[in-house]
This record gives C-alpha cells, structure tokens and sequence, in this order.
C-alpha cells in the first residue's frame, strides 16, 4: 500500500455524518437492487436507481412512514435510471448524479411530465444530506465514465462497481478496464466491516462486507493490474 492509498482511504471516511437507515429492495428481472436511505429523526429519504418497480418503492417509502425528497443515482444505465420520471413525477424528490452521467439521465426524462426537473450534480468526495444524516460520494469511473458509490459510516452503495463476488463489466461506451481497477482498489482500502450494498442481486447474497470480498471476490483478489484485466476481459457479466 502506497502512501498515497493510505491517504485517500483515510481522506474518504474522514468525518462521515450519522449514516442513514439502509433499506434494500430487489427490482425488476435484472435482479436491480435499489435502496431507501433515510433519516429516523426527519422521515427524509433517498431512493437510490429507482427503477422497474416504482410504485412498490414508493408503497414500500409509505409503509416506512417516509418522504422521498431525493433520488440519487449511481451511473445512467437503463437498468439504473428507467424508473427516475415517476419517482420524479410522484415525489417531486430532487435528483442527484455526478455531471459526467448527466446526460443519461436527462434522456430518462425526456418526454415525461419532469423532462426539465433540476439535477443538481455531485462531485468526488461530495458530502450528501438526507436530513440529519449523509453519506459522501466516491467517484469509482471503469463501469462508467461518472459511475458513483455513495459511502455511508458502516456502508458502501456499489451500483455496477462491486458486486457480491463479482464487479462491473468494462466492454460498454464508457466503460474502462484500468479506471474500474483504480476504482475497486479505492474501494478495497475502506474498513473491512464496511457492508457492500451492490447494484444488482448477482452473488450467494444479497449483501457483504468489504473484508468478506477481499477474500473471497476473484476481482479483488488480483495481485496486478495485469491479473485484474485478463479476468475481466475473459469473463462478461452485468
Ligand atoms: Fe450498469
């Protein structure tokens, strides 16, 4: 580990707010997780990548006696994002997204009754507020050109990043085998009882622990860059 890792781990937990409440949900036949991230004290939620099933997101925010007043998504693919202009549309919520993914999400919205909804961007290292709690944004490019894990204080929201045994493919517009490599070793540098919340159900659970991964997950396992892209060139899932 090179001084310089050390700092950037040390740089993306520093001072992390009160975490939200984490609530996981399995969506659609992509097995798409999307989350509830809310603050106990408000009632204030995030949807995070609402998609596929919207109405029992928004049933499911209800039952929980919450108020979704932001969405916030990890990178613009299809899976992610279809499901933005209704939550939009029924909640008004604000939306949430690093710039370089913008555009996927505008085309989300285009031609629905929220096409011109204000997207307020989030950069690297940006802290987000859901009422009295937060998590901070984490740029983790190589699924993505803008692809972003949220980090909470105990947990990580991977998207297509990190998955339970697996990461992100590399082989669509954006994608970047070196950058997602980059990415997952920024990711390995946090705590290892950091639970890993991904992007879709693809592993023997639904969740994990960063330690769990560094152990068992074959992409992270890698000794070398090298390693990393022969595997991840061989093998195309998610
Ligand atoms: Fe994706």
């Amino acid at each position: 580990m090179t001084n310089e890792a050390t700092a950037t781990d040390s740089a993306d937990t520093h001072n992390l707010p009160n975490a939200p409440d984490v609530v996981q949900i399995e969506v659609g036949l992509l097995q798409n997780f999307c989350e509830i991230l809310a603050c106990s004290d408000t009632r204030e939620a995030a949807v995070l990548d609402p998609a596929w099933e919207v109405d029992r997101l928004l049933r499911e925010a209800r039952a929980l006696g919450l108020r979704i007043t932001q969405v916030l998504i990890t990178h613009g693919h299809h899976d992610h994002v279809e499901g933005i202009a209704e939550m939009v549309q029924h909640t008004g919520a604000s939306i949430v997204v690093n710039a370089r993914e913008i555009d996927r999400v505008r085309d989300a919205l285009k031609g629905s009754a929220v096409e011109g909804a204000h997207i307020k961007t989030v950069a690297d290292r940006e802290l987000v507020t859901i009422g009295r709690r937060g998590l901070r944004a984490l740029e983790t490019p190589g699924h993505t050109v803008g692809g972003t894990c949220f980090l909470a204080d105990g947990y990580v929201v991977t998207g297509d990043v990190l998955f339970v045994g697996g990461c992100g493919r590399t082989d669509f517009p954006g994608g970047d085998t070196a950058q997602l490599w980059r990415s997952l070793q920024r990711l390995a540098a946090l705590p290892e009882e950091t639970r890993v919340y991904p992007g879709h159900n693809y592993g023997s659970t639904p969740t994990s622990t960063m330690g769990r991964e560094l152990l068992e997950n074959p992409y992270l396992r890698c000794a070398s860059f090298e390693e990393f892209r022969a595997l991840r060139e061989r093998k195309r899932k998610a």
